[in-house]
């Protein structure tokens, strides 16, 4: 059975050389079932700031091996490694592999935190399992106390996937995990709730043309990584351009790119069918300005003509959809959950998941969501909801323009 342990990331502080202090018993109690379970190859739930992730001894394959069957991932998904100070980090690397400027200052100014790097992988080192065959092997440096003193403890790297069944949405909190995965691993460390809620960025810096190719928007902002080259950059006509998708706009030379498996796995989704409300970004001509009543009653009877439908919606507060009444509708029963103010896409990062996780415990049958300007989180945001296959595959979507007098 599986045993949700309680540690209090403010009792936990580092030293200069990256060693945890532990002043509560409980937690250093915590930490060391979890470091034993680690060590005996067994596989274990740790908070991040970014989500919760499932961890295993990276470079022990058969350790590896358990997370995939734990989350039933595909093999050809390689996984993130995890290490608690820069000395752990350059145990992973080739010794001839020398650090570009880019990635010395994206570590000063994101390390420990949610970014994720990828470094050529040394094979005497890395498990293929670790790696899916990959010639480079992604690692990040995790900020949440929790995470670092564990891999601390352990004093080896740690592999770790979102600790989710793969096709899920990430969690966020101990008891999303405990609700997805119990039953199927020994310990679930509960830290509290993640304050990124969404997964590190993953970015390449090691194509030849010292490009930075943005294969997965995360927790840190491509408006802020451009920030940290543009000023570390002594020679401006130096600094590395970023690449990256947006909603609109598929950049070619990322698409080109040899390796992105990151980018080949469709986003979580939850159990039942998102649809985005495009509330202020639907191109003109393919908006229906149709009443957001008529339509739900249309969306209703495609879905189940007959029975009582649950509508799970997720609104931004202040928004023009947000400030709305739900409107009353013969059939359909709301559930609304709220994801922060329009202005502060930090707060909707945080919620996202959970937003998706708790109506879907709340058994509804199709999930409304409003969409997010890609500055900042919200581009992660958008890229989240599956949104970019829906439109580029030309899935049905439904642009709803959300009538003022709805
Ligand atoms: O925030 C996070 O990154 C969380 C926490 C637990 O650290 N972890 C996480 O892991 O989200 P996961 O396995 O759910 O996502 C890892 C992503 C995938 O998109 C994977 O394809 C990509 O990183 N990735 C891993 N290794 C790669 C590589 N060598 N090349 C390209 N992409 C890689
Ligand atoms: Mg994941």
């Amino acid at each position: 059975s599986t045993q949700v342990l309680r540690c209090d990331p403010t009792s936990i502080s580092f030293d200069s050389t990256g060693k945890p202090k532990v002043t509560s018993q409980d937690t250093l109690n915590s930490l060391s079932i979890a470091a034993k379970n680690l060590v005996d190859l067994q596989p274990v739930a740790f908070p991040t700031e970014t989500v919760y992730g499932l961890g295993a001894l990276a470079l022990d394959s058969s350790a590896a091996s358990c997370i995939f069957s734990v989350k039933g991932r595909p093999p050809d998904n390689p996984l993130i490694v995890h290490v608690s100070s820069p000395d752990m980090l350059h145990t992973l690397l080739p010794s001839s592999f020398k650090m570009p400027q880019s990635y010395e200052l994206l570590m000063r100014r994101f390390w420990p935190g949610a970014l994720t790097l990828l470094f050529p992988s040394d094979p005497n080192t890395i498990p293929s399992i670790i790696t899916a065959n990959q010639p480079t092997v992604a690692i990040r440096m995790p900020s949440h106390p929790v995470a670092r003193a564990l891999i601390a403890l352990v004093n080896a790297p740690v592999a770790a996937p979102s600790a989710n069944s793969s096709g899920k949405p990430s969690p966020t909190t101990a008891e999303h995990v405990r609700r997805d995965l119990s039953g199927k691993l020994n310990v679930i460390l509960d830290g509290g709730a993640c304050d990124v809620g969404l997964e590190s960025t993953v970015v390449d810096g090691l194509q030849e043309d010292g490009k930075i190719r943005v294969l997965r928007p995360g927790g840190i902002s491509v408006e802020d990584i451009q920030e940290t080259l543009q000023e570390g950059f002594q020679d401006h006509a130096l600094v590395p351009q970023v690449l990256v998708h947006r909603r609109d706009y598929r950049d070619k030379e990322l698409e080109a790119a040899p390796t992105t498996p990151g980018m080949k796995y469709r986003h979580y989704s939850p159990a039942a069918p998102v649809t985005l409300l495009m509330t202020t970004s639907a191109p003109p001509e393919k908006v229906v300005p149709s009443k957001a009543e008529s339509f739900l009653i249309s969306l209703k009877n495609e879905m189940e003509p007959s029975a009582f439908v649950k509508v799970g919606v997720l609104v931004l507060t202040n928004s023009i959809l947000g400030t709305l009444t739900l409107p009353v509708v013969d059939g359909i029963e709301w559930r609304r959950y709220e994801l922060g103010p329009v202005d502060d896409p930090s707060v909707t990062a945080r919620r996202l998941f959970d937003g998706l996780l708790t109506l879907d415990q709340q058994g509804v049958d199709m999930i409304l969501i409003e969409e997010v300007t890609e500055t900042k989180e919200g581009l992660a945001i958008m890229n989240r909801k599956g949104l970019y296959d829906i439109i580029y595959n030309h899935y049905t979507t439904v642009l709803l323009f959300v009538h003022p007098n709805l």
